[in-house]
């Protein structure tokens, strides 16, 4: 062989070779894609387990989230649901104040448009969504203060839309609902 024919010969090796992995590369994003596209339609279209819903035309008239029924509430089991409403641009109540070592569980909901609903330090992050109620559990080791600002876009007044949750000791907590059927931190 010339040395010419070795050159050619090498050229088609690595011409083939070099077609093997572009069509392996191809194929990987293929399967990637795919399998994106199923999980993401999969779960979309997988109801919740649960759903529950709020006239958002009326939550302020009659029901779980009239406003003398926001914030801290003391269930018969000990455990506390705070129940709260994000609407343009503000929390309500601004200040939710709960106990340490006890499980809470937030209940919340929007009449107009869709918040965010994120307690800064912990897991809590979800929507809440016009028509449904956000049921988020939770439970806070140590006393002391979270953020909590509205981290979905909701209009003009979105970046000034925030609230704090107040993490209390127990004792202090339960003293204070002696006297008081719902508690905020609200001054
Ligand atoms: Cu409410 Cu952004």
């Amino acid at each position: 062989m010339t040395a010419q024919d070795i050159s050619n010969q090498s050229a088609y090796v690595a011409a083939r070779v070099e077609r093997r992995w572009a069509i392996l590369s191809i194929a990987i994003i293929v399967v990637l894609a795919l399998l994106a596209a199923f999980a993401g339609i999969h779960q979309a279209t997988m109801p919740q387990a649960r759903v529950e819903t709020a006239n958002p035309t009326t939550l302020h008239l009659a029901g779980e989230f009239v406003e003398s029924n926001l914030g801290s509430a003391v269930e018969p089991g000990g455990s506390v649901t705070v129940r709260a409403i994000g609407q343009q641009y503000s929390f309500t109540p601004q200040c939710m104040v709960v106990p340490t070592g006890t499980p809470i569980t937030f209940r919340a909901t929007s009449p107009d448009v869709i918040h965010g609903f994120l307690i800064q330090g912990t897991n809590i992050n979800t929507m809440l969504v016009p028509g449904y109620i956000s049921a988020l559990p939770a439970r806070f080791d140590r006393p002391g203060e979270h953020l909590m600002p509205c981290q979905e876009f909701c209009g003009v007044g979105h970046e000034g839309m925030w609230a704090k949750v107040k993490v209390i000791d127990k004792a202090e907590f339960l003293a204070m609902s002696a006297d008081r059927r719902r508690l905020t931190c609200v001054e």
